[in-house]
């Protein structure tokens, strides 16, 4: 009998994403002998039985994703403004279609989602997608390549006119918990100082080597910031309420305001226009802010971002075949391999500190706010 495949991209959109759809497609309905079931709007789509049936020629190199997305779950999807667990809707959609699978392009919550759904005895493959490329256990996710490669462009222009005006500018780069996209573009663009939120910073050690340039002629900066970056005063001052906390109370309520004081924090990383008065203020310059925001997940994919969605996508119709499910597809050193989901939910991969492109920033003598 011919196997029907569903498949959604959910979360946030990048570049890739319809050359995913594309090279899922096109493998399942040759060899393979399979149909496809397009969702519109991620889970949205598949809770309230949303198809659509996607063309795929034409696809491979167009940005966004032609089935649309969203970032409801069907654990707590939006229905009349109260969020709700839609989680049977959602299986009763996979069993009129008569499914033998279910693909979910996406990043973590997409991963999470899935798993659940999985565990709810779906038969669910998972790709992974983000400019961010905070996905465990792959080495890249579908979009990354894409943005680093805008958000170097970026800093490539933002130069001459750093130069010619004699400023700082900062390029904020998105990447809340993870900075992946900053540091890679703020490598390939030479910024001089990189901020990531791996890395809190001291606002004295970048306003130094702002001074130290000028000094030796170089009149300008360039300063590459994570939309996550934060200082190292925010971060000292979050340990000392936390701290504070916990002396004056335990338990259930000490945990509670732990919760509102770790939320707050990450509300505070971002403040790319702090920091850019700061550095104003303490260094006399000139200062000027970018930010790239969503213009780094828009337009065509690199020639990276379509092998590496045509590889995620066709592996992923082998495994179906094989009938291997509840996995994720991961790219590993060159090659596509299958990790459980259950090992890929709850975890963000962040910027090791040790990792090689930090040494090499530094060795070519980036500072990195630390
Ligand atoms: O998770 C990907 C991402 O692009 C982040 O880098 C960014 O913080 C966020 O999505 C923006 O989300 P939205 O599209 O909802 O504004």
């Amino acid at each position: 009998m011919t196997k029907r495949i569903g498949v959604l991209t959910a979360g946030s959109d990048c570049p890739g994403l319809n050359a995913a759809i594309r090279a899922i497609g096109k493998a399942a309905s040759g060899d393979f002998g399979m149909e496809l079931v397009g969702f519109q709007d991620g889970f949205e789509g598949l809770v309230h039985n949303q198809v659509l049936q996607p063309g795929l020629s034409g696809i491979l190199t167009l940005g966004g994703t032609i089935l649309g997305t969203s970032r409801e779950t069907p654990r707590e999807l939006l229905v009349k403004g109260q969020s709700t667990d839609m989680t049977d809707a959602a299986i009763r959609t996979y069993q009129e279609h008569n499914l033998d699978a279910l693909v979910c392009i996406g990043g973590l919550e997409t991963q999470e989602s899935a798993y659940h759904l999985s565990q709810k005895g779906l038969n669910v493959i998972t790709l992974p997608k983000g400019v961010d490329n905070d996905v465990a256990f792959t080495d890249v996710t579908i979009g990354f390549d894409t943005a680093m490669g805008i958000a170097t462009e970026a800093i490539d222009r933002l130069h001459s006119t750093a130069h010619s005006h004699h400023r700082i500018i900062l390029v904020e780069v998105m990447g809340r918990r993870a900075g992946w996209l900053t540091l890679g573009a703020g490598i390939a663009g030479g910024a001089d100082v990189i901020i990531l939120p791996e890395i809190p910073y001291d606002i004295q050690k970048i306003v130094n080597a702002i001074i130290e340039r000028n000094r030796s002629g170089k009149r300008f900066s360039i300063v590459a910031v994570s939309e996550g970056g934060i200082s190292k005063d925010t971060v000292d001052f979050f340990a000392r309420s936390k701290n504070a906390n916990h002396r004056i109370r335990n338990g259930e309520a000490a945990h509670r305001v732990d919760e509102q004081l770790t939320e707050i924090e990450n509300r505070l990383g971002g403040s790319t226009i702090y920091l850019a008065n700061r550095l104003k203020k303490f260094t006399g310059l000139d200062t000027r802010i970018t930010i790239l925001g969503h213009l780094l997940r828009g337009g065509a994919p690199s020639a990276a971002d379509r092998v590496l969605a045509t590889n995620l996508g066709t592996a992923c119709v082998k495994l179906i075949h094989q009938r291997q499910y509840g996995v994720m597809l991961a790219s590993r050193d060159g090659d596509v391999l299958g990790v459980p989901l259950e090992q890929v939910i709850g975890k963000q991969k962040q910027v090791p500190l040790n990792h090689a492109w930090i040494e090499s920033a530094r060795l070519v003598g980036t500072n990195l706010g630390d």
